[in-house]
């Protein structure tokens, strides 16, 4: 049986003026369906990277990724970009809101990009807003939110059009320690709830230990730490 999600010897070169930065080269990495595991390692070892080869926000130099069996870099970029909107749900470190626009709009915007009608978005939009406990904060413009509140809007953002797979990079990063608790609270919760399939990237030992598995990024390498 092929896996939900799978990487294949992947590799990622960046080019610099000076030559080239080979981050990482032959890593296999697996994901079943429904799990979560936690991705950890020291900062500018290649787990940003990782993550963004795996949604498909980048290319891999090498390797390819599958996505229930189907090779993700053999689309082209506009048929990339479409299964990201529908089947995959990012969370970033630093939220990436955008400020001109209300909470409510900016969860709502992947609906409107996937083509739903403006109305219908900010109306599904809504129930999401809900789910996230901030349905009283839908006319706030990201800066007249706190950090955890936007991370989650960030959350509500990524799930609103109800993805398989959910990435988040370092979800509690920039939170106080208590605010990342209920990040993590709030993120194992919508992970069970609405059956996703997880990685996490953190280095909060807490979210380590509540994934399935968890992984150590060194060297270029992809190790399993239990
Ligand atoms: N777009 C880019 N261009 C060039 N180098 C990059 C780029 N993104 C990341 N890097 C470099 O790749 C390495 C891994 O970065 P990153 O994946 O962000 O690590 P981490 O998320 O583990 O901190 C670092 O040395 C970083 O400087
Ligand atoms: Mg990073």
């Amino acid at each position: 049986m092929s896996s939900f999600l799978r990487a294949e010897n992947l590799g990622k070169v960046y080019p610099l003026p000076k030559g080239e930065l080979q981050v990482f080269r032959g890593l296999d990495f697996e994901l079943e369906a429904g799990d979560i595991v936690a991705v950890m390692g020291m900062s500018g070892v290649g787990k940003t990277t990782f993550l963004n080869l795996l949604g498909a926000l980048d290319r891999p130099s090498e390797g390819t990724v599958y996505l229930e069996g189907e090779d993700l870099f053999s689309r082209d970029a506009d048929s990339l970009a479409r299964i990201r909107n529908r089947k995959i749900g990012f969370v970033f470190q630093f939220f990436h809101l955008l400020p001109e626009f209300t909470a409510l709009e900016n969860l709502s915007l992947p609906l409107m990009i996937g083509g739903l009608e403006r109305k219908k978005a900010l109306g599904k939009g809504a129930g999401i807003l809900e789910e996230v406990g901030l349905a009283d904060k839908a006319d706030c413009r990201p800066a007249q939110l706190s950090g955890g509140e936007q991370q989650r809007i960030a959350v509500a953002r990524a799930l609103v059009n109800d993805p398989r797979l959910l990435l988040a990079d370092e979800p509690t990063g920039n939170l106080d320690w208590k605010t990342g608790e209920h990040m993590l609270d709030l993120l194992l919760d919508l992970h069970r709830k609405r059956g996703l399939s997880s990685v996490v990237v953190t280095h909060n030992d807490k979210v380590a230990g509540f994934c399935r598995k968890r992984y150590i990024m060194e060297r270029g390498e992809l190790k399993r730490m239990d």
